[in-house]
């Protein structure tokens, strides 16, 4: 019998390491990096759950109600701005299917959904369950597009081995590389002439139409060019610190499962024949857990901890003290960085490359630094001065009052350092600015144009039977924690509002692509009693004629608001560069341009603090772990009134241009040749 027992035990042992062993999410996880097929062998093991699932659907229905370009997007008016999706009737097909034959696997649904936001190309709107990105999905190498001559029309795709990228977060991946057998460093700078069969600017600029979530693709930009250089590397700011870097680009990093395990190449290097490569992706967790079991606690399920009245507590204290600055540092227009956190922050740790290896960081006399913002003078065009605006918000956790007064006086103290030094124009960088805190922008623009009334554009709310309730019991209870309150908003006389009839109760109806839907009456943020509030500016610094906008496309939210402003009310002209390799127009700013996002946190808390949480029509909490935001106000634009909205005011570039070799990764080169370009040499 005893032997028995051991046996037993034996075979117990024998099993569990067999069931170990099995787990795609233990190898999936322990190590750093993986191969993108193990990894996505974790994400298929969580089994779909159909009552789960219902709940979600439902919830994310519902929630439709707040998502202010529903019907705007089902159909565009402007043929350069393709939006043609009916969201709702893609939602409701998941939610039949949840209901009836289900999904295969849990990834599949949430896809599913993803897939639905997605296809809007709304960098503000977008669902994402935790557990779809909890790995990094990474290639050792990414793509930009390069002309001999900035004035090319046609650019060539070319492979860039990504390892030291400056501020980038590589670190080990080429280490995993070189022990496959994968060496990538002796193909760096060769033109790639196809990806896997097809030749390779094609692929490219279909991959950048379709982005396509079961690619690995998140839209998020308007037209093909910015969601084409999303795809590219190019220079930005975009680690935890604010550091100047190279991004990888989405061709070689996704958030999502990039579809299939490996890339073929045909890639023509500076000598010799054109070689051919596969090369596999190689993927990194970037969540918590180490087992299936603990793969679905971590990060698919709300923590255990976090029961209902937790997460109640946990949305409670978003409330904020009752102040208007308070509701500034609330409202927010910002799209998701290219990078994950985790990465980001490791790259922000590598200072190292920092220093002289890094060639992306500007080496001119800096004019003042503060996290997001950077300005100097040009070296060779020393009458022009350079503002870069990388950011909206900090990414590190600076507060947003300190935050706004360094804003405000960086740019005070700088522009006017600027123009004691002789400085008579000025390029204004915005290259993959993400957006952030609607009033760092407003403040930027004050600076620039104190004597405005008003700095940023009308916006309306969408206006729902509930969130008509709600704004009516905001107003009867004067409740400070509602964005609904019409106390915080002012007419467009910029006179604070004075009832709720001339905010949301009663709605304006309309009819948009043929549908009934209904909004506030238009309205301003309040930003104080004036400029003065904001800024020590009385006098604009500079007129509109002496700045030109410099940007990559990549410009969203509250870096759209910033620079259609710019263009629309004192005709800023832009230099804008890269784009598809034949793309002879691109807009200054190609993604979002609705004026203010929410997730869907905030939502549930308006409802809770206005007591409305169970009303039939309310969304509740979701039985997952979720990312999940909605583009929540409309901008009204000043100029192309017929198109209803900001969103559909193409904003072409005055000069476009291609990057090159030389300068797609030295900023202070492309400042130097715009100013040429612009005000010419001196
Ligand atoms: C796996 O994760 C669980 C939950 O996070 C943790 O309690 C456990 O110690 C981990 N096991 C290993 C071997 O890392
Ligand atoms: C709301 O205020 C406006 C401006 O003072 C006023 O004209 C209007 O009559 C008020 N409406 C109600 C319903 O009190």
């Amino acid at each position: 019998m005893l032997s028995l027992a051991a046996t037993v035990l034996g075979l117990l042992e024998v099993v569990r390491v067999v069931a170990a062993a099995d787990d795609p999410c233990t190898g999936a996880t322990s190590a750093t990096w993986v191969s993108s097929k193990i990894a996505h062998a974790c994400e298929l093991n969580v089994p779909f759950d159909k009552a789960r699932s219902e709940s979600v659907i439902d919830s994310v229905l519902k929630s439709l109600q707040y998502y202010s370009l529903e019907t705007w997007f089902l159909d565009s008016p402007n043929p350069l701005i393709p939006h043609h999706v009916n969201v709702r009737a893609l939602l409701e097909g998941v939610q039949k299917r949840t209901a009836t034959v289900g999904y295969k696997t849990d990834w599949d649904f949430n896809l599913a959904i993803t897939d639905a936001f997605n296809r809007e190309a709304d960098g503000h709107t977008l669902f994402v369950a935790i557990c779809t990105e909890a790995f990094s999905w990474n290639l050792p190498f990414s793509i930009a597009t390069l002309a001999d001559s900035p004035f090319d029309l046609v650019a060539h795709p070319t492979f860039l081995v990504n390892y030291d990228f400056p501020n980038s977060g590589r670190a080990g991946l080429e280490d995993y590389y070189e022990s496959i057998g994968v060496h990538v460093r002796p193909l760096d700078g060769a033109r790639i002439l196809k990806i896997n069969g097809v030749e390779a600017s094609t692929y490219l600029v279909n991959l950048a139409t379709e982005s396509s979530i079961y690619n690995g693709l998140v839209g998020s930009f308007e037209t093909v060019n910015p969601r084409y250089m999303r795809l590219n590397s190019r220079y930005s700011a975009d680690t935890v610190s604010g550091l100047f870097t190279q991004e990888v680009g989405r061709f070689g990093q996704r958030a999502f499962y990039p579809g299939a395990d490996q890339v073929t190449l045909e890639l023509q290097p500076a000598k010799g024949r054109p070689v051919t490569v596969t090369i596999p992706w190689a993927a990194t967790f970037i969540r918590h857990g180490n087992s299936t079991q603990s793969f679905i606690e971590q990060t698919c399920l709300p923590p255990a901890s976090q029961d209902a009245s937790a997460a109640r507590r946990r949305r409670e204290e978003k409330r904020l003290a009752t102040s208007v600055s308070s509701m500034n540092g609330k409202r927010k227009a910002v799209i998701a960085p290219d990078t994950p956190e985790k990465l980001r922050k490791q790259a922000s740790d590598q200072r190292g490359f920092a220093g002289s290896g890094n060639t992306v960081q500007p080496t001119l006399k800096s004019f003042g630094h503060f996290i997001t913002l950077d300005i100097y003078q040009l070296e060779q065009h020393p009458n022009v001065g350079v503002v870069y605006f990388e950011q909206f918000e900090p990414s590190d956790d600076t507060g947003f009052n300190e935050y706004f007064d360094g804003i405000s006086n960086t740019l005070f103290s700088g522009l006017t350092a600027l123009k004691a030094a002789g400085v008579k124009h000025v390029l204004l960088d915005i290259s993959g600015n993400r957006g952030g805190f609607i009033f760092a922008g407003a403040i930027s623009l004050w600076s620039l144009w104190p004597k405005d009334l008003y700095p940023g554009f009308p916006a309306v709310f969408r206006d729902s039977d509930l969130i008509r309730r709600q704004s009516a019991v905001a107003a009867q209870t004067e409740n400070f924690n509602s964005e609904y309150l019409f106390e915080f908003y002012r007419d467009l006389e910029y006179n604070l509002l004075k009832n709720n009839s001339q905010f949301m109760d009663p709605p304006v109806p309309q009819v948009v692509n043929g549908v009934k839907d209904a909004y506030s009456k238009q309205f301003f943020d309040d930003f104080g009693e004036g400029s003065s509030s904001v800024t020590s500016f009385t006098e604009p610094p500079f007129s509109g004629q002496d700045f030109v906008i410099v940007s990559n496309g990549i410009c969203a939210s509250t870096c759209s608001i910033f620079s259609s402003y710019l263009y629309q009310k004192h005709g800023v002209r832009s230099a804008v560069f890269g784009g598809t390799p034949a793309a002879i127009i691109s807009q200054f700013d190609g993604g979002i341009k609705g004026s203010e996002v929410t997730d869907y946190d905030s939502i549930l808390f308006e409802l809770e603090t206005l007591g409305l949480q169970n009303d039939p029509a309310a969304p509740q909490p979701l039985p997952i772990q979720v990312s999940f935001s909605l583009n929540f106000r409309n901008a009204i634009p000043y100029i192309d009134k017929q198109n209803g909205i900001l969103e559909y005011v193409y904003e072409p570039a005055t000069k476009k241009y291609q990057f090159t070799v030389d300068q797609f990764n030295r900023p202070q080169k492309i400042w130097e040749f715009v100013a040429d370009q612009f005000w010419g040499k001196k």
